[in-house]
């Protein structure tokens, strides 16, 4: 734990003082961790990187003036007692639905994200998803590092073409529409569309917006999944909405594991009501259930979605940026709560 302590020397009224004690959940980038020791001399680094677990963030919102934690802390109510102090959580990563921000506003924290910095990385993580998933490439993968390839034959692996099929996103978000220019632009599919939200024009042509999710479930081949996680959200594809999609389909999710509803989709891909499917989250991280992993038709990654040295080192750069503006008193970019 560094030195330092609360004052309300500079900032916001409220804020910490000019030698805040922060605390860092998990190990960053190195790039990002000098940043952080330069910057704020003491800070608490993870230096094993193990998660802290319920217990250790529950005394980490106790000592720290500054938490710094990650997409995989799960921050509930009951974990902001009166005896938090605690006045600001600079999450790293653009998802925050593992922050009860209900009860953080309530304790008058400020909450801040990473929007906009890893757009891209995670919108390619869906394309490989879509593309491994259609392909075969892990199945494929699994054969050749085994030494149980027997050759080139015409029948062997069959997949589905992606090239001019149709894709749907559910989330028109700067990540559902990055994926959407991608697949049209780069694959020449066509595109439809849901959001909850106010419609946007994604600027692709001939781009659809259905009536509802459910719509996009039933029209096309590939559904790509960009919708933030959390109540709202959760089981947005069940049982019904995987029933409504062609046998030939695919679904790929890359924002959060609760949007789906994982073992009516095991089901349905064991049953082969549904061709297949790439998933890099899962309801109950770093759970991937059992009756997932038996399947030959569903590509799992572990959370990859913006796992690229620049991007991550993007990220904490974004948590400093949020983190400096709230402690001279000025608005954080990225603030949510
Ligand atoms: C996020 O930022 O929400 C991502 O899931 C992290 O990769």
């Amino acid at each position: 734990m560094s030195d330092g302590g609360s004052g309300g020397v500079s900032g916001a009224p409220g804020t910490p003082g000019p030698r805040p004690v922060v605390v860092v959940t998990r190990r960053w980038p190195a790039a990002v961790e000098s940043e952080l020791t330069e910057r704020y001399p003491g800070v608490r680094l993870n230096e094993t990187d193990e998660p802290l677990g319920t217990e250790g963030l529950r005394a980490a919102l106790r000592e720290a003036d500054v938490l710094l934690p990650t997409v995989s802390d799960r921050l509930s109510a009951d974990l902001f007692g009166t005896d938090v102090r605690t006045r600001f959580i600079g999450n790293f990563g653009v998802g925050f639905s593992n922050i009860d921000t209900e009860a953080a506003r309530r304790h008058g924290i400020t909450v801040t994200n990473t929007p906009g910095v890893l757009t891209d990385t995670t919108a390619d993580t869906a394309m490989l998803l879509i593309l491994m998933a259609a392909r075969r490439a892990a199945e494929g993968e699994r054969e050749a590092r085994s030494g149980r390839w027997t050759g080139w034959r015409p029948t062997h692996l069959l997949g589905t073409d992606v090239t001019g099929a149709t894709l749907g996103i559910l989330g028109m978000g700067r990540i559902g529409r990055a994926v959407a220019h991608r697949a049209h632009f780069g694959f020449g599919m066509s595109v439809v569309h849901y959001d909850a939200g106010p419609p946007a024009d994604p600027g692709i042509p001939g781009a659809r917006r259905l009536a509802s999710a459910r719509e996009v479930l039933r029209t096309a081949d590939f559904v790509s999944l960009h919708v933030p996680g959390g109540p709202e959200n959760t089981h947005l594809v069940g049982a019904e909405g995987l029933a409504a999609m062609k046998p030939t389909a695919f679904l790929i999710n890359t924002a959060r594991g609760e949007v789906v509803d994982q073992r009516a989709l095991a089901a349905a891909l064991r049953a082969g009501t549904l061709a297949g499917a790439g998933l890099d989250v899962y309801e109950d991280e770093p759970h991937v259930p059992e009756e997932l992993r038996q399947l030959d038709n569903v590509v799992l990654l572990p959370h990859l979605g913006s796992a690229t040295m620049g991007t991550r080192t993007a990220m904490g750069r974004l948590v400093l940026d949020n983190l400096s503006a709230y402690l001279e008193g000025r608005e954080p970019p990225c603030r949510v709560v």
